[in-house]
């Protein structure tokens, strides 16, 4: 949830850390704050309240002085308001010592009673300044940062990621990590950290992941990592696949709308590889054997929000192709109700982050339970792909605005392969309905961009309607999730009260929400590929439009039966009727986008959200 960077080198520390905090924005926006161990020797911080332009334009009016050495943190607020006093650095060692967090310490209100009893002072509400002024207690104690972290990380209970330091030891930062994610970027005569390497894709693109219970020193020349007992750990180091440019907006109005525009290759770019001579191969899966794949007689697919819904999507054509029973849940339900799990069971995870931590804890316990984890992740170096038995990553490149849309066409992608893959291997599937799907597929991208030639009568439709108070969404199948999608996209954006109904749930209830000139978007199956479907969510549109509903329905280009009876059509291409939610989806982002653009909201950062929820 938040956003931390680390710097020891020879460039001017300030600038590397707001670089890095501006990438890293869209972890949490309602504080920010550095602290650096100046060339005078002593430790300045500055932090505010409020958006990264808050602390930059103090900066300006009251400049701090520069170093070679900094931690810097953007906050979304757990413990204590979003107030200067609660954002970060806390200090400690009577503010010779500096320390950002990102996580929950669960055990805080003990740890800070057992400082107050000896006369320790605190100055803000939030669980970090616990570990701040623990910290500092054991400095004084051991006068050695390392060891002063190695005794504060087992005292603390729950998740954290920790980075520190202190003015007597001028060039070095050191972190820790325990279920909160830490990344390490190599320079040249200088070193970084990073809650993912976002913050210093600038300056490198040799980064290291760093493990669970873990602590990392930097210095400018050097990295050393050991678990908790100080004994030094083995890491491996990858390359950063993208560029800083993909992390910036490029001349795009917002993140969003740069990311919409990226989907056709988002899904390219995830089939990139994986199909050769017209077959699915997915060599991440190597590993884990065919025989796995072969021995399962239960999939569960466990996600959060838009990821989730990916999953539901795409639960239908696993189910389908491989004849395996597929169930999706949120995480977070999944983990608290004792479900049942057997070595027989794969549990697929998907996360854009692969931090988010209902998901990990998730795939933490199916593990521990004996079930194997497969996860789809978009992040290299995240922790959910680190704790699974296997993953394929999604290719969509960094995806930077907090409401997620081209990651979602990349994951269903992502499932859609590997349930040919499944079909292939446990031999549900012949070679000409392989091939048939595997040629539906890599045909999506280039109607992907046809769909978005359509983008700009859906933002006049979103400008004409941008003092609606409540949206519908209706679908059925594969459908009925994109109508779930598009509720929480209308939600997060643009803060308008909005629901996704499976169509024929709406005679058992939702009907009576119907009123005149209630918007319902529809998303209708296609009369070629679903015939019965089709004609039953027609009904539906007359039903609801007998009843004063203004109907917006994303149909098939040619839906001669939906005309006379929609408001506005936004027609999409054809495609196979598992295809369309691809197609189908791209309209509501946009549609949402455009209506928060309307209303003079920030489309890229919605207010009380977070791009990656690392706190349970
Ligand atoms: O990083 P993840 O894919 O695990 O994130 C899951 C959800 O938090 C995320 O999809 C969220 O629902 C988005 N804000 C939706 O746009």
């Amino acid at each position: 949830m938040c956003g931390i960077v680390g710097y020891v080198g020879r460039e001017r520390s300030l600038e590397v850390l707001l670089g890095g905090l501006k990438r890293l924005e869209y972890r949490g926006y309602d504080s920010a704050g550095v602290a650096i161990i100046a060339d005078d020797g002593q430790l300045h911080t500055a932090k505010r309240a409020g958006r990264l332009s808050v602390l930059t334009d103090e900066l300006q009016r009251h400049p701090i002085s520069n170093g070679r050495t900094g931690i810097g943190h953007t906050r979304w607020a757990t413990h204590g308001g979003p107030t200067d006093h609660n954002a970060h650095p806390h200090l400690g060692d009577d503010g010779k010592l500096a320390l950002i967090h990102n996580g929950i310490i669960e055990n805080f209100s003990a740890l800070k009673e057992e400082l107050l009893a000896e006369g320790y002072t605190f100055t803000s509400e939030t669980d970090s300044e616990a570990a701040a002024v623990l910290l500092g207690r054991e400095y004084a104690a051991t006068g050695d940062l390392v060891e002063a972290f190695r005794r504060v990380v087992t005292r603390l209970e729950g998740a954290f990621t920790l980075l520190a330091l202190h003015q007597d030891q001028p060039d070095v930062v050191v972190g820790a990590r325990r279920n909160s994610p830490l990344v390490i970027g190599l320079g040249d005569g200088e070193n970084f950290l990073g809650s993912d390497v976002a913050a210093f894709v600038e300056y490198t693109k040799r980064a290291v992941a760093i493990g669970q219970d873990q602590i990392v020193t930097i210095t400018p020349d050097a990295v050393t990592v050991t678990d908790f007992d100080g004994n030094v750990v083995e890491v491996d180091e990858f390359e950063i696949a993208w560029d800083a440019s993909a992390s910036e907006k490029g001349g795009w109005s917002s993140f969003m709308a740069k990311e919409i525009s990226e989907e056709p290759d988002a899904v390219a770019n995830t089939i990139l590889g994986r199909v050769v001579d017209g077959k699915v191969v997915i060599p991440e899966l190597d590993e884990l054997g065919d025989e796995v794949l072969t021995d399962i007689n239960r999939i569960v697919i466990i996600a959060c929000g838009t990821a989730a819904y990916a999953g539901m999507v795409g639960s239908y054509a696993i189910e389908q192709w491989a004849r395996v029973p597929v169930q999706v849940e949120l995480s977070h339900e999944f983990r608290y109700r004792d479900p049942v799990l057997t070595p027989q069971t794969l549990v697929i995870s998907i996360s854009q982050s692969g931090e988010t931590m209902d998901t990990l804890m998730a795939v933490k316990y199916a593990r521990e339970a004996g079930a194997r984890a497969i996860s789809v992740c978009n992040t290299q170096g995240a922790t959910i792909p680190r704790e699974s038995d296997a993953a394929v990553y999604t290719h969509a490149g960094p995806e930077v605005a907090v409401a997620s849309t081209k990651a979602f066409v990349a994951q269903i992608t992502a499932l859609y392969l590997f349930g040919l893959h499944l079909a292939r291997v446990r031999g549900a599937l012949d070679e000409a309905q392989l091939a048939a799907n595997v040629a539906e597929l890599t045909a999506i991208p280039e109607k992907l961009a046809r769909v978005l030639e359509s983008s700009e009568s859906i933002a006049q439709l979103a400008r004409w309607m941008s003092d609606t108070r409540a949206v519908l969404f209706l679908g059925r199948h594969v459908g009925y999730p994109i109508a779930l999608e598009g509720a929480l996209k209308l939600k997060e954006l643009a803060y308008i009260h909005a629901e996704g109904f499976a169509a024929g749930e709406l005679k058992h209830g939702p009907i009576a929400l119907i009123e005149a000139g209630q918007p319902v978007f529809v998303v209708v199956p296609s009369p070629i590929g679903s015939p019965e479907l089709h004609k039953k969510v027609v009904s539906n549109i007359q039903e609801i439009r007998a009843r004063g509903a203004r109907v917006i329905a994303i149909a098939e280009q040619g839906d001669a039966a939906v005309l006379p009876f929609a408001d506005e059509v936004v027609p999409i291409p054809l495609a196979g009727p598992l295809f369309e939610p691809l197609l189908g989806v791209i309209p509501l982002q946009i549609f949402a986008m455009e209506l928060a653009a309307a209303k003079g909201l920030d489309v890229d950062q919605p207010r009380n959200l977070a791009k990656s929820v690392t706190v349970e």
